[in-house]
């Protein structure tokens, strides 16, 4: 068995062996600052020194490195990792805008496809998905995550483990899958990227903590620990997280490795004097691997024979990883997946270009559709197609795509000329740049506008934008973009407004004047076809926003689970000491689950199976769908609770559950829910958690802020 045979390996291997698969350095290419390692990286690996490699990807070069490490003297093969996070070579769309789809079968192809090319190209692990729960879309990681929600965070991020892992590893069309950055990297103080967090234990366990549960029962291989302090203490240096909640309580199997860096930085943090204590912090809070540090392969033996790390932690992490290598097979074939064949035939699978256009149009969100400026029709004679990102490929792509193949990239204007093929004149400005105040492209486009029948406006932010040491103080639409559109809206023409981003911007302006507005996140390889497909309504977008767009950033952080507070407003109009800004409004820009369609829907006929339940109970609870619009379309219907009176104070709404379905024009369908007492637990102010006899409310909507069908339930003594 597996575990027989780490036994015997280990029982083979010196102190320096072991230490050797603690440790992991980088290719060339760098995802964080250069190291500090003085040692030749290849004969470190020839000596055994060396356990796992990120970012050397491809067949020829993993092999090459491959070959270094079994000249060391036990053969034990490298893992290579690298952060396959939306895509390998075929880009899918970031991930938050995946999370826009609401669906979890898209979002586990397209991280299968992505596993499927990695592995067929050396790699045989992803630092994805990561998890964690983003509110403030300053951090420009909001783009990696599933946005702001922990239910759909969890479900999210149970739908990204499978696909990438699949059945069992091994199979050489999966990849380990790694839950980072435990935890709570999401809550980093005002948005900046590394920063601390302060958070109670108790919002730690209700809303950050779930998706990485979720993503440890969905059997994911590994976690990556975090550049954040949690409570004053570097999350790489937390006994608590690590070893007590996911080791201990949750009993996970797998391996941690550090972030980037994250063991020697205690050192600037001014939690460890030298790297030498960073070492031995991390080692005995259940940091497995070293990423990039430095850290484990100078100090680490040392530390064992002086007695300040027990050698019998370092036996359990080296057991952690030599597990994943055997499952994955690599014992039997170091080179399962580095195929030069495989490689060339996976890498143009067409299925997978297919695949990206599907998922890329289902994360689409529909913000705003006036006067039924969309979809676009045989009446639009001439489109006049402005902005910067028009014909942008690159940026389409978004950050994380080390693989990605950019010339491949179909850009809005590729996909829109295709569409409109001879029924209809495509023009062309680039109108501004992204960023920068110049007006100097704007008289040029309105000209172009002035000759056509729609304007349809490709707005937002460059790929670099967002992504990792990507927070902006200022989310607002840069540049003179919001000036380029009212320039146009003033020639009195309709204007489409397209936003591609891989956060949510604010852009009042154009929210307030535009005719049609679509969020198109960044959409990846196939974005312009994606996006050709829903302004034409080829697909009717179905996307639901996974984020609360805010209106200003002094609203930050905001989620739609807000408290009521002592002192809600109850009219906008008189809010004197009331919990509320004096200039500017509670209530987002578009709420959390919000996004429209082509088409419309009609909720009726709630019924619940009982109106109180005891803790035992399922409540049934049911109504009727019914597309009430011209067209076929999905709907994403959401659940929400609210726990009326509990002895911790409750969120005004809380998404317990959703359901998306595709009902053609006329059809209805019955739809249900069931709740059970998890879904009105909670953690208490002792960490149990509990689910509080009382009256809740039950609420289900098109969105967080349009609430459809409501009724009381209640949970008897
Ligand atoms: O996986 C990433 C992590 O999310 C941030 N720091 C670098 C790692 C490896 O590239």
């Amino acid at each position: 068995s597996v575990e027989q045979r780490v036994a015997a390996l280990l029982q083979q291997m010196t102190l320096e062996e072991k230490v050797g698969q603690l440790v992991q350095y980088s290719g060339r290419e760098l995802t964080g600052p250069a190291s500090n390692r003085k040692t030749d990286l290849l004969n470190s690996i020839r000596e055994g020194r060396v356990g796992s490699m990120l970012n050397v990807k491809g067949v020829a070069d993993t092999r090459a490195i491959q070959a270094e490490a079994l000249k060391s003297r036990l053969h034990i093969p490298l893992l290579f990792g690298l952060d396959v996070i939306h895509g390998y070579q075929t880009v899918f769309p970031v991930p938050l805008g995946e999370a826009a789809s609401w669906d979890l079968a898209a979002i586990r192809l397209s991280a299968h496809v992505a596993a499927r090319e990695a592995a067929a190209s050396g790699i045989h692990w992803t630092f994805a998905p990561m998890v964690d729960v983003g509110r403030d879309p300053r951090w420009g990681r909001v783009m990696e995550g599933a946005g702001e929600d922990t239910y759909l965070g969890s479900q999210i991020a149970r739908a990204r483990v499978l696909g990438f892992q699949g059945e069992q590893l091994g199979s050489t069309d999966a990849i380990m899958a790694c839950a980072k950055h435990f935890a709570a990297y999401g809550a980093a103080i005002a948005g900046r990227d590394y920063n601390a967090v302060d958070m109670s234990e108790q919002q730690l366990w209700e809303t950050y903590l779930p998706p990485f549960k979720a993503a440890a029962d969905a059997g994911v291989a590994t976690f990556m620990n975090s550049f954040n302090t949690l409570n004053g203490v570097p999350a790489t240096a937390s006994a608590h997280l690590q070893r007590d909640i996911l080791k201990g309580q949750w009993n996970y199997p797998g391996f941690v490795v550090s972030d980037w860096g994250s063991i020697r930085e205690m050192v600037p943090w001014g939690y460890a004097p030298s790297v030498v204590e960073a070492a031995q912090a991390a080692m005995t809070a259940g940091n497995d691997m070293d990423m990039e540090n430095d850290a484990y392969g100078p100090h680490l033996a040392q530390l064992v024979q002086s007695g300040q790390v027990p050698a019998a932690q370092v036996d359990d992490a080296v057991r952690r990883i030599l597990r994943k290598k055997f499952e994955l097979g690599l014992f039997d074939d170091p080179y399962k997946f580095s195929d030069l064949k495989r490689e060339k035939q996976v890498l143009r699978d067409p299925s997978h270009r297919q695949a990206a256009r599907e998922v890329a149009r289902k994360s689409m969100v529909l913000l705003k559709n006036e006067n039924h400026a969309l979809p676009l029709g045989p009446q639009q004679r001439t489109i006049a197609l402005i902005g910067p990102l028009a014909k942008a490929k690159r940026d389409l792509a978004g950050s994380w795509t080390v693989m990605a193949d950019t010339t491949q990239i179909v850009s809005p204007w590729d996909g829109l000329t295709e569409r409109a093929g001879k029924k209809a004149r495509v023009l062309y400005a680039r109108g501004a740049e992204v960023t920068g105040t110049s007006r100097a492209g704007f008289e040029q486009a309105v000209a172009t506008a002035r000759q056509a029948d729609v304007v349809v406006l490709c707005l937002g932010e460059t790929w670099d934008m967002t992504g990792e040491a990507k927070s902006r103080a200022d989310i607002s639409l840069p540049g003179a973009q919001q000036e380029l559109f009212a320039a146009l809206k003033a020639t009195g023409k309709p204007v489409v407004v397209v936003l591609m981003a891989g956060r949510p911007l604010i852009f009042n302006t154009i929210a307030e004047q535009a005719d049609a507005i679509l969020y198109a996140w960044f959409p990846g390889s196939e974005g312009g076809h994606a996006l050709a497909d829903v302004l034409y309504g080829d697909y009717n977008p179905a996307g639901k926003l996974p984020s609360t767009f805010p209106r200003s950033v002094g609203q930050l952080p905001l989620s739609y689970q807000q408290y009521n507070t002592g002192r809600p407003v109850t009219n906008p109009k008189n809010i004197t000491y009331r919990s509320a800004y004096i200039d500017e409004l509670n209530t987002p820009r578009y709420a959390f689950g919000h996004g429209l369609s082509y088409t419309s829907f009609r909720y009726a006929d709630l019924q619940l199976s009982q109106p109180t339940m005891r803790a035992t109970d399922k409540v049934q609870v049911q109504f009727r769908l019914t597309n009430t619009g011209p067209v076929a379309g999905e709907e994403v219907m959401q659940l929400y609770l609210r726990d009326l009176v509990s002895s911790v104070v409750r969120p005004v709404k809380e998404l317990k559950d959703f359901r998306k379905v595709l009902l053609g024009p006329g059809q209805s369908q019955i739809i249900s829910f069931t709740i059970d007492q998890d879904k009105l637990a909670f953690y208490n102010a002792q960490l149990q958690r509990v689910a509080e006899p009382g009256e809740f409310q039950l609420m289900i909507g098109s969105s967080s802020d349009d609430i459809r069908l409501e009724s009381k339930l209640v949970l008897a003594p």
